[in-house]
């Protein structure tokens, strides 16, 4: 079988498709023919040894998205069939409960192999079937982005009414992810962008107000303008230093905001009062475990009209490596996919 391996040297003139020995699945563990895989823009940084200590060991199998069919069956295994979807949990030693220190040390992608390769094997306990109305292009984005959007809107104020109202930011897939899943509990979005073709876009994904903050930098003075002052239920805040005075600001008393990213730079100054007087509420988001995905899943199954938005372009297996290194320039707009099968 075939594999991307980063092999001798963390970049990508070390990320090379080679060849392997087909494995077989362990006691408690099924064999998967990976179908597609998706990209984060974390596997674009996994390549150049981004994370650091926590990037794992050469060589490595990059990505941590992606679906396979079930093609065999390890001992102990009864409960899965063969030909059934299954898709690999982002952090595959998380079950439920807290995360704990060991954090992402279970992580696909890095520091464990991730699904870039045409067959990989997986604990049933650290996966998840995937609803039959998902085509395998789609079912291989709901993992690290869409976990991630769908904890974020876990947090959303018991006092919030009718839904609540969300603010996301930018185009990448987390915020996709959290305007479609809030969408689909039915919140008002407020979604922001730099480019007004992507704010067009937005809208035809269910966003019912949209904001350049381009063009608008004091977008969050514009979200009370959109909610009679009173500021949103929850901010999905990905921007990190460079978004995060507005994201307070956009945020209404006893709000609060899901704190997932960094786009925008890492230390932050922030004004302290905002947060105790009014009572905002920030908390961190990381990824989700088994029993999130367990969650996710079975709500995704009952929205037949739910699907993940994907970029127009579809790459094949040997064009991963093109891929990845397209996520920078940022001219794609919903889910980088690979087709695997
Ligand atoms: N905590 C977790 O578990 C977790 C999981 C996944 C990702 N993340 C983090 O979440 C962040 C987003 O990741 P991603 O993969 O969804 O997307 P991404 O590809 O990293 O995000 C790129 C998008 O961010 C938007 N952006 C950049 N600067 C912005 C700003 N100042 N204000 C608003 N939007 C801005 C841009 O949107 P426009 O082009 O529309 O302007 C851009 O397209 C990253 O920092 C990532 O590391 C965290």
């Amino acid at each position: 079988m075939k594999q991307w391996q980063i092999t001798d040297e963390w970049s990508f003139d070390g990320l090379k498709l080679v060849d392997v020995p087909q494995p077989e699945p362990g006691p408690g563990e099924v064999l998967l023919k990976m179908q597609a895989v998706s990209l984060n823009y974390r596997d674009y940084l996994m390549i150049g040894r981004g994370y650091g200590r926590m990037s794992g060991e050469l060589p490595l199998v990059p990505l941590s998205d992606g679906v396979g069919e079930v093609v065999a069956l390890g001992a102990g295994v009864e409960d899965v069939a063969l030909g059934s979807r299954r898709l690999p949990c982002f952090i595959q030693n998380w079950f439920g409960g807290d995360l704990g220190p060991a954090g992402f040390d279970g992580a696909l992608g890095g520091p464990l192999d991730g699904t870039a390769r045409e067959y990989m094997n997986v604990a049933v306990a650290s996966s998840v079937p995937v609803p039959e109305h998902f085509s395998d292009e789609e079912a291989a984005t709901l993992c690290c982005a869409a976990i991630t959007a769908w904890n974020a809107l876990a947090e959303m104020p018991e006092t919030a009414v009718d839904g609540g109202t969300v603010v996301t930011l930018g185009t990448g897939g987390v915020s996709l992810f959290a305007l479609q899943l809030a969408k689909a509990r039915g919140a008002r979005v407020i979604a922001t962008s730099s480019s007004d073709d992507k704010l067009a876009r937005l809208r035809a994904l269910g966003a019912d107000e949209t904001i350049n903050y381009s063009k608008t930098p004091e977008w969050g003075k514009a979200v009370l303008g959109l909610t009679d002052g009173r500021g949103a239920d929850l901010v999905v805040e990905i921007g990190g230093a460079d978004t995060i005075a507005q994201s307070m600001r956009a945020t209404r008393a006893d709000g609060t905001m899901s704190l997932i990213g960094n786009v925008g730079g890492s230390v932050a100054e922030i004004n302290l009062p905002l947060v105790f007087m009014f009572r905002k509420r920030m908390i961190g988001i990381s990824t989700g475990s088994v029993a999130d995905f367990q969650a996710m899943m079975a709500h995704l199954d009952d929205k037949p009209d739910f699907h993940p938005a994907l970029d127009g372009h579809i790459y094949d297996f040997e064009g991963l490596s093109e891929a990845l290194q397209a996520l920078p320039k940022g001219r794609h707009f919903g889910k980088i996919v690979v087709r695997v099968g």
